[in-house]
């Protein structure tokens, strides 16, 4: 499957050009949930068939996970509005390997670990990559797959799991691992008998992927909450399944709001996934407005300073932070951000500072002093939401700023160019080959 994307010879001197300063004003639609439909995709190798996924975003994680499922013999077709058609062939025709080069880019390719034991019973896996915010070790996942009944080794930097039978069990926690949590669900809906897992991730995404395990036959309860049961089933059927909307798209959207002012209504952003933040936004001048099928915010005067904790869900999500930490840089007085979840997602903080932020790093706090303005300034992106947090923060400075890391925002937005271009902002991809 090709979205065009990967091929587009990106190079490392591609950039965004930006001109800031523009109120947004009109309608934002946010795609389809990454941190979901990466899992969902995943999940496709527990059914034979044809699967129809709806709702997918044109990004190129997608697409990665896309060549990663296709080169274990799974075919995957991009169709008309976001419709993705994955068919999966007879276990016997499922090579069960994932290979470094495709694995090192992206962190979800880790759940094709359940899924592949649960069917297969063997699957050999490259230490899985991802976005460079910390050490991100995979104790928690292959702890609970041991107690399923999986074994491993490793080896020349590969995993190679294998299990005679899976049978479930119960398994507690060390931390609501989000993916863990996707990984342990995948592999016990087809264990012999009941799996229990305790201090399970809450996020709306485990959630979303719980309910399609279930839509394929899989009897998972407790989906929401901290213990979830899941009864062991023979066989599932292949997915018919939309993917719900992307919080995060949804919060670039609010922070870009923030720091530019304007009045911008969110088309399918979805209240209850993002409370905890919405009422912390709420209670610094960012008007919210539940509307049909999304809701409205706006923003007419700088948001006073916060302080703002990440935490698993349903507090606010490590995702989110970046995107605050932005929006804070321009709010009235101090506020102090805490990241909670990964040691070294603070490496944009620097750029902010290029852009004229001032802010400071405590251990895992940011301590932001607001400023006016922003002066726009060449900035380097180094993961997807630190990415994004740039991009929106250059369209708030005064003047231009060049947004290099192309890449890391094709990762997790599809068409931020356009999609924040209709609402007024004015960024340009500007290729290599176009510039001297
Ligand atoms: C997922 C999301 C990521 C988000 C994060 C937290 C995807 C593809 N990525 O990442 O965007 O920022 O949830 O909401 O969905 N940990 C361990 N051992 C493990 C697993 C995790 O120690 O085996 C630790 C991590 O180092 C981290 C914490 O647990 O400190 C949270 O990680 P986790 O919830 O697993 O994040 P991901 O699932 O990797």
């Amino acid at each position: 499957m090709t979205l065009g994307l990967k091929d587009s010879k990106a190079t490392a001197g591609d950039h965004f050009k930006v001109t800031g300063g523009n109120p947004l004003f009109g309608e934002f639609v946010v795609q389809g949930a990454k941190n979901a439909v990466l899992k969902q995709m995943a999940a496709t190798i527990l059914a034979s068939g044809e699967h129809h996924l709806f709702n997918v975003p044109k990004i190129l994680d997608v697409e990665i996970m896309a060549e990663l499922l296709e080169s274990m013999g799974l075919t995957c077709q991009f169709e008309e509005d976001h419709h993705v058609v994955i068919t999966t062939p007879a276990p016997d025709d499922i090579r069960p390997f994932a290979d470094y080069e495709l694995v090192e880019k992206i962190r979800a390719s880790v759940t094709v670990l359940g899924p592949l034991l649960a069917r297969l019973k063997a699957a050999t896996m490259s230490l899985p990559g991802g976005d460079d915010f910390g050490h991100r070790p995979i104790d928690i996942h292959l702890n609970a797959l041991k107690s399923l009944g999986a074994t491993f080794t490793t080896s020349h930097g590969y995993i190679e799991g294998k299990a005679s039978r899976l049978d479930g069990t119960t398994i507690v926690l060390d931390f609501p691992s989000h993916t863990a949590t996707d990984n342990i669900m995948m592999a016990a809906v087809l264990a012999n008998g009941t799996t229990t897992i305790h201090n399970a991730a809450r996020e709306p995404e485990v959630i979303d992927l719980g309910s399609m395990l279930n839509s394929m036959g899989a009897a998972i309860t407790g989906l929401g909450s901290s213990i979830l049961r899941i009864e062991g089933v023979p066989i599932l059927k292949p997915a018919n399944y939309r993917i719900i909307p992307d919080r995060i798209d949804a919060a670039t959207a609010i922070a870009a709001v923030i720091m530019n002012k304007g009045n911008v209504f969110i088309r399918h952003g979805v209240i209850r996934h993002m409370d905890m933040l919405l009422r912390k936004l709420a209670g610094i001048g960012v008007n919210i407005h539940p509307d049909n099928n999304g809701f409205t915010v706006w923003v007419n005067k700088r948001i006073d300073a916060a302080q703002i904790a990440t935490l698993p869900y349903p507090g606010i999500a490590t995702d989110y932070l970046p995107l605050l930490v932005a929006a804070m840089s321009t709010a009235n007085g101090e506020s102090i951000v805490t990241e909670n979840l990964f040691e070294g997602r603070f490496k944009y903080v620097d750029e902010l500072r290029r852009l004229g932020a001032t802010m400071a790093i405590h251990g895992h706090h940011v301590v932001i002093k607001g400023v006016e303005n922003l002066q726009g300034a060449p900035v380097k992106a180094t993961d997807i939401r630190a990415g994004a947090a740039l991009l929106v923060a250059a369209t708030s400075a005064d003047g231009e700023s060049k947004v290099l890391g192309t890449t890391h925002i094709q990762r997790g937005y599809e068409d931020f160019v356009t999609r924040f271009g209709d609402l007024g902002a004015k960024i340009e991809l500007v290729s290599n080959e176009n510039s001297c």
